[in-house]
């Protein structure tokens, strides 16, 4: 078992609730209506934490046909119990425990920047989901501050610390990057588009004490700094707040795309870890590149599935 790499999300789950958690009814739905999940599916939660799109999923399609896995042992515990019927696993998106073809749909909020390896996690998405499936991944977008919470949380701390990078670094965090990596696994039909969550706060302290919990990055960054700087970046989180009750928005930047059919090519990971296309005989042989009507001619006999009927076969190699 790979542990979440360095503790982020070590948390309680009712401490990520109040974090992050607040935003998951909203995103949830959105990231659902995204994938177009509905009854009579099988659906997979990657790194689903203490089940705010377990939930989701499992009003549209009952626990029994959902499954979720997360490497953090009180996520998984919390989203069994909040659960029962699903089938909620501990592990990492990077190696799933569950045979090819499993699922109709696989879903991953959130969890993108947080894989050691988020081409290794998608592949294994796509393996575990049947051709014409779906896959689809959701993250904050950070580099354009379109999470409201983050990007006024990570300002208040350029005031004290003014070269620090924030999230922005994170795998997903940038306009197009999850839509280019499903592209560049194979994945068919891929489509990007912006959800819009939000979430509700009673006041000030509502939205602060939830970051002093040490839930994720910036939590973590929080308990790094002294009790002034800490203090500095809360009076800096206050004057860009309303008094009282407010609501804040949060843009989550997402990519579903369609498993292809095996004679397309199958995204699955390779035994030395690395996400591929296979059933492609020119694997390795070929840049990743459309395969050329010259290579068809030359390879059709031995291969015939390789038609030039279909000369979007796409190949990765390593
Ligand atoms: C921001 S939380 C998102 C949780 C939940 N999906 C949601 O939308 O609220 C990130 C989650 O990713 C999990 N995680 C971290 N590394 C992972 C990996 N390699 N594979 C799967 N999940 C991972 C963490 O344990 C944590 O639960």
């Amino acid at each position: 078992m790979e542990p979440d790499s360095d503790g982020r999300f070590s948390a309680p789950a009712e401490q990520y609730d109040r974090f992050m958690g607040r935003y998951a009814p909203t995103l949830a739905a959105a990231l659902a209506d995204a994938a177009a999940v509905a009854a009579g599916m099988r659906v997979l939660d990657v790194g689903c934490g203490p089940g705010g799109l377990t939930n989701e999923l499992s009003r549209r399609v009952g626990t029994e046909n959902v499954a979720a896995v997360d490497p953090a042992p009180q996520f998984v515990a919390a989203c069994r119990e909040r659960h029962r019927g699903a089938d909620v696993r501990e592990g990492v998106a990077e190696r799933l425990p569950w045979p090819d073809a499993s699922f109709d749909a696989a879903l991953s909020s959130l969890v993108i920047a947080f894989m050691r390896d988020p081409d290794r996690g998608i592949g294994e998405m796509a393996r575990v989901t049947r051709s014409g499936g779906t896959v689809a991944a959701c993250m904050w977008d950070i580099a354009s501050g379109g999470m409201t919470m983050l990007r006024i949380f990570w300002n208040a701390v350029r005031e004290v610390e003014p070269s620090v990078d924030g999230e922005q670094r994170l795998a997903g965090t940038v306009e197009g990057d999850i839509v280019a990596r499903f592209e560049r696994l194979g994945l068919e039909d891929v489509v990007g588009t912006t959800l819009v969550a939000s979430a509700d706060y009673v006041g000030f302290d509502d939205f602060w004490e939830p970051f002093t919990f040490a839930v994720g990055p910036s939590g973590r960054y929080l308990a790094k700094l002294s009790r002034a700087q800490r203090m500095r970046v809360r009076d800096a989180c206050r004057t860009a707040l309303p008094d009282g009750r407010f609501s804040l928005e949060a843009r989550a930047w997402c990519a579903r795309g369609t498993v292809p059919a095996p004679d397309r090519g199958r995204a699955r990971s390779a035994p030395n870890g690395e996400s591929r296309l296979t059933g492609c005989s020119l694997r390795g042989r070929c840049s990743r590149a459309y395969v050329s009507a010259a290579t068809v001619a030359r390879e059709g006999a031995r291969w015939p599935r390789y038609s030039l009927r279909e000369p979007r076969f796409r190949v990765r190699t390593s």
